[in-house]
């Protein structure tokens, strides 16, 4: 989850370098660091802290050259520190890499060169991948990190820039993504797209075991075994502003207003003209496949294993498929029972999420079909899944997911009608009903979007609050799961969900005078029963902000304050009840003066276990 940029060529490369990782800063950012070729030497600076540090720093101490390698960081080994910050170098300041990975075997390697004489600067991973270079450098870069690819074992994307070779910069690959840009007579690399996206819109997505040689001229890849790889062209036909803030003071709250159009696209082409059927064409599921599948298990972390939750009750009422929904740390370890026939779903927004590619890995390891739903095309998910159904939510930056969660709901809804229709469970007039259901929810999210100055004014409420809580039912407690995520992770404050019927089995105890509790009452088969349980709580003194569909006014009897939502079918109503809990997690967070997109202790892509 670290940020990485590199460039060769004839602009300012600080410039170029410092510019792209502070549009990666978001994956990590707890140091930074630059390594240029200068002058025939390599200069490296590196600052503990956020971009502007390393930015300081390099105005009193400038740089310049024809070659730079940058870094920002998201500890996983070593504190954050300036010498734990990267480019980290060999003994001779010969070499300087960036790597986002982990090294698995480092301890052993790192024994190993000290008994050889290495002296070692960092408590990282990383350093003993410059130490390594150094001890096996032959005078030929490329093989010695052929050489190097074979004795280091984990996780990496690694980046090298070597004195000796001043009109070159090596990258290896292998389960951390990374990404090649290709100019005119310059050349890119970084971890993600938007990086390098000002200068170019061509791009080699790396695969793993692969590694490229870039020079000013052009840019050769390989397997690590040193054989040529002929790679096509990436044409990225997204807009550079698209992944920036575009007027709005955080990308978090961008992110919130892009959801209906992130929702409309996602249903674009899906959804034939006249309501009569779902196309998803991208996956190859055939009628016999599609009548066969008698298990399905959704695996995913956080907001996107929140999302499987929805999709399991979408799924189950509408296609009567059997679905469990789980969470991907947990699944690879606890040897999973399938059958023949179960389908296995991963949802991830960044398609890099180290937990769920190896329960995916695991799953397809086993005969299983992966289908993957995922935001990135270019992502690890994304290619070794057996089939994909991409989210065009466009790039998510906030650490807050809000429209990958939004669409991949959409995603599993078209999975869902998909399911039931081709099996017989919907017939012509339900599949109807329900598209036309779903393909108002963009006009739905856009009404919603109306409530945002009555959730900013009862976000005052947090300011001083510690701990809250969000109830419903059914489908009510999957948006709870999130709604209660995240307020936790953008204003830290302790936020709890809980099946509304489950509260007073023990938790009602830490109901008191003013705990604020969020009451989501939208599905009508279950709303007396809801009622009941925020009865519970406001007789124990909680304020109660309460959500249900427009027109309800019955609400208006129990709880403090309602928000009311746009009607639809109760099994959609999910997107247009996590918007306002979206919204309210980001007026607390403002209100007490959090960093909303870069939230502490949190990274936007999880590549590490
Ligand atoms: C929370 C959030 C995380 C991610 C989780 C999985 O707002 O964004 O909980 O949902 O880290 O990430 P992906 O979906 O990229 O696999």
């Amino acid at each position: 989850m670290c940020g990485i940029v590199g460039y060769i060529g004839s602009r300012n490369v600080k410039d170029v370098v410092v510019g792209g990782l502070a549009k990666l800063e978001y994956r990590g950012y707890d140091s930074s660091g630059i390594a240029v070729l200068d002058d025939g030497n390599i200069k490296v600076v590196k600052s503990v802290g956020r971009l502007a540090n390393l930015e300081d720093k390099l105005t009193s101490a400038p740089v310049d050259g024809n070659a730079a390698i940058g870094h920002t960081r998201w500890a996983t080994h070593g504190k954050p520190s300036d010498e734990n910050a990267h480019p980290h170098q060999d003994c001779s300041g010969r070499f300087a890499i960036v790597h986002n990975g982990i090294v698995e075997n480092y301890l052993s390697l790192r024994e190993e060169l000290t008994a050889a004489g290495h002296q070692f600067r960092s408590e990282t991973d990383t350093e003993v991948v410059a130490h390594l270079i150094e001890e096996l450098y032959n005078g030929d870069l490329f093989q010695t990190m052929i050489a190097v690819g074979k004795r280091i074992r984990g996780a990496y994307a690694l980046v090298v820039l070597a004195k000796d070779h001043p009109d070159e910069i090596i990258v290896l690959r292998k389960a951390s993504p990374i990404i090649i840009g290709l100019g005119e007579n310059e050349n890119f690399v970084a971890s993600d797209i938007p990086a390098i996206l000002e200068y170019t819109r061509d791009i080699y997505v790396m695969e793993d075991g692969e590694m490229a040689v870039l020079t000013k001229a052009g840019v050769e890849c390989f397997t690590m075994e040193g054989e040529p790889v002929q790679k096509e062209v990436y044409k990225v036909t997204w807009d550079a502003v698209s992944a920036e803030r575009g007027g709005y003071p955080h990308f978090m709250l961008k992110e919130i207003h892009e959801q209906p159009k992130a929702v409309r696209d996602t249903l674009r082409g899906r959804v034939a003209e006249d309501l009569s059927g779902v196309t998803l064409d991208e996956i190859g599921f055939d009628e016999a496949f599609t009548k066969s599948v008698d298990r399905i298990h959704i695996i995913a972390c956080g907001t996107s294993w929140h999302a499987g939750l929805v999709g399991k009750a979408v799924i189950e009422q509408y296609a009567r498929i059997p679905v469990d929904v789980e969470i991907a740390s947990e699944y690879r370890y606890r040897n999973p029972i399938y059958t023949p026939n179960t389908l296995a779903i991963v949802i991830s927004q960044s398609g890099e999420t180290a937990d769920t590619l190896a329960a995916m890995r695991e799953m397809q390891s086993k005969g299983v079909r992966v289908l993957a739903i995922t935001n990135v095309v270019g992502s690890s998910a994304a290619r070794e899944a057996d089939d994909v159904i991409v989210t065009w939510a466009g790039p998510e930056i906030a650490v807050a997911s809000t429209k990958a969660y939004t669409t991949q709901i959409t995603a599993l809804y078209l999975l869902a009608i998909h399911f039931a229709h081709v099996r017989g469970n919907l017939n012509d007039a339900g599949v109807h009903e329900l598209l036309e259901a779903l393909a108002a929810l963009p006009q739905l999210a856009e009404q919603v979007l109306d409530t945002a100055p009555q959730l900013k004014s009862f976000a005052r409420r947090y300011v001083e609050a510690t701990d809250t809580f969000f109830i419903g039912r059914g489908i009510d407690y999957a948006v709870a799961l999130e709604g209660a995520l995240k307020l936790k992770e953008i204003s830290y404050i302790h936020a709890e969900a809980y099946a509304a019927g489950e509260l007073k089995h023990g938790t009602l105890a830490l109901i008191t005078d003013g705990v604020p509790v969020i009451g989501i009452a939208t599905q009508p088969d279950l709303y007396e029963k809801t009622v009941s349980n925020i009865v519970e709580v406001k007789a124990r003194g909680a304020f109660v902000l309460g959500m249900t569909w427009v027109g309800n006014d019955d609400l208006e009897k129990t709880v403090d304050e309602v928000i009311y939502l746009p009607k639809t079918l109760p099994a959609l109503a999910p997107i247009a009840a996590v918007i306002p809990l979206q919204l309210l997690a980001y007026y607390a967070a403002v209100a007490r003066g959090n960093d909303v997109d870069k939230p502490r202790n949190l990274a936007k892509s999880v590549t590490v276990e």
